[in-house]
């Protein structure tokens, strides 16, 4: 097992971090995806974001969130007035689930094992980064975040505790504002997820 240094470089030990996740065998996902996709972001942020798991785009290129789910979570980000630069942005679960279906990979959700399997890694995240706001995007996330299941309704009214004494806010995961057929509707909810993330800021500052 890992060990911290005492008055370590946190930089070393992230980076550390990041070489043991690169080879990951906790759960068989590692032999799904492409790599593994690790947080990125400064190591003192102001945010702490947590998806639910790499897509296709995001499994190619080993960064998290930087397809269409990635692409509406930047525009929401910028009209609530978060840089994400000074965000850390990570998932649940590092590696792409996926079914193929022709040339096309289609995304499958994690199961509870591969959650917990993985929520290992995002513990290590917060341990050495020790994040002042988390956010969870979605349930994965929370449950990854809580232990518990998490009803996004509900739970995104107020903040929670996490174990280590910081706050933890709950919202939507932005795939599923990309999935919301109805035009109005998804008006609706987008502007309501910008809304809990202009909450988020102001707590961050
Ligand atoms: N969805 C997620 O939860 N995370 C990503 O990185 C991309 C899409």
């Amino acid at each position: 097992e890992r060990q911290l240094e005492p008055g370590g470089n946190l930089r070393a030990s992230w980076e550390g971090l990041l070489a043991e996740a690169r080879q990951c065998t906790r759960c068989d996902l590692y032999k799904c995806g492409t790599q593994t996709v690790f947080g990125e972001g400064p190591l003192n942020p102001r945010i702490f974001f947590v998806g639910e798991q790499p897509g296709d785009q995001e499994d190619l290129a080993g960064r998290p969130f930087i397809g269409p789910a990635g692409q509406l979570f930047d525009a929401a980000l910028e009209k609530a007035g978060i840089d994400r630069t000074q965000t850390y942005v990570t998932n649940a679960v590092k590696h792409f689930k996926f079914v193929a279906r022709g040339k096309k990979r289609i995304h499958s959700k994690p199961d509870a094992g591969e959650i917990e399997a993985c929520r290992w890694w995002q513990e290590q995240e917060r341990a050495l980064i020790r994040p002042p706001l988390t956010v969870a995007l979605g349930a994965t996330a929370a449950r990854s975040l809580t232990g518990k299941t998490v009803t996004i309704s509900r739970a995104r009214e107020a903040p929670l505790t996490l174990a280590d004494g910081s706050e933890c806010w709950i919202t939507v995961h932005p795939s599923f504002l990309l999935r919301i057929p109805e035009e109005d509707r998804r008006a609706e909810e987008r502007a309501r997820f910008v809304e809990d993330l202009r909450r988020i800021r102001a707590r961050s500052e």
